[in-house]
């Protein structure tokens, strides 16, 4: 697979809330997807999830999109016969998706490339069993694929840079914004960010410093803000006036060492854990989950609508 606009069949493998999500980003794309995944109810649930994603995938604009365009298949080796490109998100653990991609490997044709949506799993562990470990990528999504932008792309000690090209090809051609990690990482490097954030945030409620609805406005209303527009490096950059962020180092590097050195390692004990399921529960007033979740997703598409692909410095 070299040119992305020559993919028109993606095989979706493993279909629960990411790999349902990334078949309904693909249909909107114009894409025929076939899909596996193992549960009995597995097929409703997907069409149930295209059909509720559906109309905020429309506002961001599917051309030539049609949710008819799946497929779902008995067995793995039927749903990526034939396809381009694979996108793998079945449960997170190693010997699952090893023995999956053995599967996998057997039945695709030879320039099939895999991706997988590992939160944090590293290539290299994963293809160890493989024959031909060169097509195999991380392709990590960020939850939910279908509205969220960024896929990070990251290979094993033995997948091919062509391989890797193909990926940011691939995912650039159908409307996501994939970065290129040149070394793996457990985590990767989102999740690696988000949770040095989460772990100050759990340090702050364990210390008593704020309760977690505060902890969790001191970056909805604070800076959490500026990040949607721009990252951390950028966001300084600005905060160092004219002079930039040569200024910014200057004027407050120092400061920013000494925050790090006496930055948090909070431990997940059951009081701390206690303490943060109660914080949310007060902070969400009992809402369910769900609706949450529909409230966030309205808000990202408005967000997304308004920042396009406006953002500064772009
Ligand atoms: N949930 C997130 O926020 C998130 C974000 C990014 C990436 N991911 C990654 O995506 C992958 C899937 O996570 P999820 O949250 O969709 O999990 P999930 O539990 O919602 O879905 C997993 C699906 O895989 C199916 N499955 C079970 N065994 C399987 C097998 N052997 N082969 C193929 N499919 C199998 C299950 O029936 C289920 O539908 C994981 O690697 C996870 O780390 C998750």
């Amino acid at each position: 697979m070299t040119d992305p606009a020559k993919v028109r069949r993606v095989a979706v493998i493993g279909a629960g809330t990411i790999g349902a999500s990334w078949a309904a980003w693909f249909l909107s794309r114009g894409l025929q997807v076939t899909v596996w995944d193992p549960a009995p109810e597995g097929e409703a649930f997907v069409r149930r999830f295209i059909a509720n994603a559906w109309p905020a995938i429309q506002q961001l604009g599917a051309p030539c999109a049609s949710q008819d365009a799946i497929s779902f298949h008995a067995t793995p080796e039927q749903a990526v016969a034939g396809v381009q490109f694979v996108q793998e998100s079945a449960p997170e653990r190693t010997d699952a998706k090893r023995a999956l991609f053995a599967q996998l490997e057997a039945a695709m044709a030879p320039d099939t490339i895999v991706a997988s949506s590992s939160s944090g799993l590293m290539m290299t562990d994963l293809a160890q069993d493989l024959r031909t470990p060169g097509r195999f990528a991380i392709g990590h999504p960020f939850n939910p694929p279908h509205l969220i932008p960024l896929v990070e792309v990251v290979g094993g000690q033995d997948t091919t840079p062509e391989t890797i090209d193909a990926c940011l090809a691939f995912y650039r051609h159908i409307g996501k914004h994939p970065i290129r990690l040149n070394k793996e990482a457990p985590g990767h490097l989102a999740n690696r960010l988000q949770s040095a954030l989460w772990r100050e945030a759990v340090h702050a409620v364990a210390e008593g410093v704020a309760s977690v609805a505060d902890v969790d406005a001191a970056v909805a209303y604070g800076p959490g803000l500026r990040w949607a527009l721009m990252g951390p490096h950028l966001t300084f950059h600005l905060a160092g006036g004219e002079g930039g962020m040569a200024h910014f180092i200057d004027h407050l590097g120092e400061a920013n060492e000494a925050w790090w050195r006496s930055l948090g390692q909070p431990t997940l004990t059951p009081e701390v854990c206690r303490a943060i399921i109660d914080g949310v529960a007060e902070e969400t007033k009992g809402a369910p989950v769900p609706a949450l979740a529909a409230q966030r997703d309205a808000l990202l598409v408005a967000l997304l609508q308004i920042i396009g692909t406006r953002r500064p410095a772009q």
